[in-house]
Formats: C-alpha cells, structure tokens, sequence
C-alpha cells in the first residue's frame, strides 16, 4: 500500500473511494462541495449512530465511505482509533484501489494532526494484514494500493508526514509481531526467530549476536538450558542492540519469553487448544515488533532486545518435577511443575541484561494462565515495585488503548515460592498466580529498574479469530516514543 499526504477536497479527488466522516447525522462540511444538493447529506441519517459505523454509498463514477466519528464535542484518539480501524476494514475489504481519506483533517481539531494521521495510517495498515502463507488456494488479495490522507492546508503537510510514518511504523512493528507469533511451532523454531533477528538487524544496521547452547553453559544458564533440555530444538539467546540515541545513553532493556511451544513438558498440559502454545513466544514477537517500529522511525533511544528462546516439550532427556536447578545468578531452583517454565528461561535472561547497565528493564511474557483469570483479553497485568515507572506504562496504555492495569508485587508472596529444598519452588500455588510468577522474577532483577507485562490474555485471539494480535506493541512503543521525547527536552 501506498500512501501520500496531500492537500485535497472531495469534489476534486480522482480517487475510487472518498472516506468521509460523519458526526451523528452530520455529513462534515467538507464535503459540501460535492454534494451541492444536499443528497449525500441526507443519507447519514441511514449510518448507525455507534462510533465506527461504516456505509458505502455508490456515486457515478466512484464510491464514498460514511464513518461514523460520533459526538464531535466527545472525539478523543480512542473514539478515532475505532472508527479509523472500522473505515480500514472497510476499505481494505471493498473493492477500490484507491482512497482519499477525509477522517484526519476532521479529527485534527481535538487530537492534533500528527495523531490523527499516525491512526488513520495505523489501522490501514493493521487491517491490510492477511496470514495466508500456508493456504494452497491463495484468498482474494485486498486491492486498494493506494491511500491519500487528506490535509486542508499545504502548511501541515509536514506535521502529517511524521504522524504517517509513526502510524506506518507502528502498524508494520505490530504485523511482524503477529506474523512471527502466528507461525506454526515447527517453523517458528528458536533458530527461525534467531534468523528473523538477524534479518531485522541487517535491515536497520542493529547489531545482533545470538549465544549458543555452550556458551549459556559457560554463563551457568542451568535454569534456561534445563527448559530446553528436553527439545532437538537448539535453545537460542537473541540479543539485539537498537541505538538511535548517544552512544553514552544507558539503554532501555526488553526481555522477551520466547517459548516457540510450550507443551508443559513432563508437566504435560491437556490436549485442548494445546496448539495455542505456538503463541507462547509472543512477548519475543513484542521485542521484534518493538525495535522495528523504533528503527523503522529512528526514534533517538536506545534499546536491547533480549530474547531467550526455546521448546518446551517432554522427552527421557526432559527435565522433571522435583529436579533443582542452578540459575545464572547462583540461586537454586527447585522445579516442582515443568509447565512454569516461562519463569526459568526468564530468570537467567533477566541476570544476563544487568551487563547492559540498563536505564531499566522490561520483561514481556505469556507468563500465567492467571492472568487470563484475572484480567481475561482486555489488559496484560502490569507488575513493579517502581511507582514512576508504572506510571508511565500506564500513560502510555491509556493514550494508545493498548490497556494494562498495575497488579501488586508486595513481598508478602515471596512466602508462597519456599522450596524444602532449594533456594526457591518454581511454583506457588493456585493463589495469585499471575504474582507468585511475577515474585519470581522480582528475586532475578534486583540491579535495576524494571516492570514486567503479563500478556498470556491479550497478546492472541482464540475460537474463530484465533490469531495474534500485535499486542502489546503499540504500549510499548508510545512508552519508547515519550521517553525519547521527554529526553530532548
Ligand atoms: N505459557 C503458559 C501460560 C499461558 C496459559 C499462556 C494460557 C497463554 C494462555 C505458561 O508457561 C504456563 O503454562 N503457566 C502455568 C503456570 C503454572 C504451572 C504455575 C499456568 O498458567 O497454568
Ligand atoms: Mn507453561
Ligand atoms: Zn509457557
């Protein structure tokens, strides 16, 4: 897809589709000129009154695109964000191959121009999204190629171009999150997402090493290699170095789990939905998708991509309930369930990233079926003990739609990980999972700041739109975006 920011006005465009925007029953009043005898205007009163209601009307020659943007006094990004994703769906299933969108130019009064456009260009290219690598008989591609964002005056040209290549940015970070989460177990294997690591680097000059299983032995990785141990798949630890900043600038850190399948091991899980498991390298997919936003951008920070990968699967070389293990940072770990191995490769990541003398830390996981309990597909749970960052993450949630909500971490439920044995269980029971798992990783990261996301609800979909979601990639862009802005000041 194409996409242009130019000065343009309804009545002149040669585009196949004119977008035009509706609040309540009223057709804006940009498009008087094309529609001198009010016609146009009288069919809003046909298009649904909810926010991101869409109807195309034929006109000779070209169609137009009613969207629904609601109560004008009441337009914020959330409300833009749903009608700009129903107006890309829309499109992107209809038949033009051409737009001329009029939503921004609408919307600019209350959000800012460069907002507005950075949506508009999101949700289009969100939308243009299609998995169909595996499907012998390829699905009808979407046709429409070319997408102008309409500006009325040639003097925000400009300010529109850097919302366009934010929402663009943004949108391709989160289709290449979906895409490596999307990918079948026995492609998406930890070599593949070291391989897509190396690519992406080459891409935008990013420095990329990955360690081999010999050398996180030599690092005394017992807890991470003991997860891998039961898999043919080699384990893999991707480390991707982004620097838009000063070379000086202390970077921010993201982990990622990356299990490419996580069958519990000898914990085995039950068979049901047990292929959703390939979505278990989704905070790995959220670390990928991150940095080629940012790169994609040049957003001027700096930030490591820190992923340990690997299957979980059970085999005579498995490991198994009971067995200690012996972290990276020397605490011994006792592995009272195989299924909670999220935690373990974690822990040994979150002891290696403290040479990066990071600015701070974030772990990105599909971590806890609890958290589904808790906060089912709405929000990832949010956990740390620094209350600033937290609320930044949580600005950045707010402003992108992209929820979180903040979970306690006190040290009340560090009881709950006592091992007779070790150091720490790798489990703590049925209460309060989601921050037992949490707890766990608090007792790895006690050299720097650091937050961790929960995102085993809201990084896939199950049932008919099974499938990931590219969550919570625009969180932790918007987050990257207003640190790097907050800098320059
Ligand atoms: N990958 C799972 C968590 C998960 C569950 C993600 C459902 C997405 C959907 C994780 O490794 C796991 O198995 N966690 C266990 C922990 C338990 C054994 C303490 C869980 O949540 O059941
Ligand atoms: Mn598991
Ligand atoms: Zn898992």
């Amino acid at each position: 897809m194409e996409f242009s920011i130019n000065l343009s006005v309804p009545e002149k465009t040669a585009a196949d589709c004119l977008v035009l925007p509706v609040f309540g029953t009223q057709l804006s009043t940009l498009a008087a000129g094309l529609d001198k005898d009010g016609w146009l205007a009288e069919t809003c009163n046909e298009l649904g009154d909810s926010v991101g209601s869409t109807l195309y009307i034929p006109l000779p020659g070209r169609r137009v695109l009613l969207v629904q943007l609601g109560d004008e006094k009441k337009l914020n990004a959330d409300a833009l964000r749903k009608a700009a994703l129903a107006a890309a769906k829309a499109l992107v299933a209809g038949k033009s191959t051409s737009a001329d969108i009029f939503l921004a130019i609408a919307a600019a009064k209350t959000l800012g121009l460069k907002d507005a456009v950075a949506i508009i260009a999101q949700a289009l290219v969100f939308e243009s999204y299609r998995f169909v690598q595996f499907k012998s008989e390829p699905e009808v591609a979407p046709v429409l190629t070319a997408v102008n964002i309409a500006v009325s005056k040639k003097s925000e040209v400009e300010k529109a171009e850097h919302g366009l290549q934010a929402g663009v940015a943004l949108g391709h970070g989160m289709n290449l999150t979906r895409d490596l989460g999307n990918l079948p177990g026995n492609i998406c294997t930890p070599t593949y997402l070291a391989n897509a690591a190396h690519l992406l680097a080459a891409s935008y000059k990013m420095k990329c090493t990955v360690l081999e299983k010999p050398e996180m032995e030599a690092l005394g990785m017992g807890s991470f290699l003991s997860v891998a141990q039961g898999s043919i798949e080699p384990p893999k630890l991707i480390c991707l170095e982004y620097q838009g900043g000063k070379k000086s600038e202390k970077p921010v850190v993201l982990v990622g789990k990356g299990i490419t399948f996580d069958s519990g091991g000898i914990s085995l899980k039950p068979g049901l939905d047990m292929d959703e498991m390939k979505f278990d390298m989704c905070g790995a997919a959220t670390v990928m998708g991150v940095i080629r936003a940012i790169a994609e951008q040049g957003l001027p920070i700096n930030v490591v991509g820190v992923i340990p990968t690997c299957e979980n699967m059970p085999s005579g070389k498995a490991v198994k309930p009971g067995d200690i293990v012996t972290s990276m940072s020397g605490q011994t770990i006792e592995i009272l369930n195989t299924d909670a191995e999220g935690r373990l490769i974690l822990c040994d990541a979150l002891t290696y990233v403290a040479r990066y003398e990071p600015e701070l830390v974030i772990d990105i996981a599909t971590l806890t079926g609890a958290i589904i309990i808790g906060l089912g597909n709405v929000a990832s749970g949010l956990f740390t003990t620094n209350d600033q960052l937290a609320d930044d993450l949580i600005k950045a949630s707010n402003e992108t739609g992209d929820k979180t909500w903040r979970m306690p971490l006190w040290d009340d439920y560090q009881e709950q990980l006592k091992s007779n044995f070790a150091d720490m269980a790798n489990i703590g029971g049925r209460a309060a999972g989601s921050i037992t798992a949490a707890a766990f990783l608090s007792r790895f990261t006690k050299e720097y700041t650091w937050a961790h996301l929960d995102i085993a609800g809201v990084a896939h979909k199950s049932g008919a739109a099974k499938g990931a979601t590219g969550r919570p990639v625009p969180l932790l862009v918007e987050f990257l975006t207003q640190r790097a802005a907050a800098k320059k000041k």
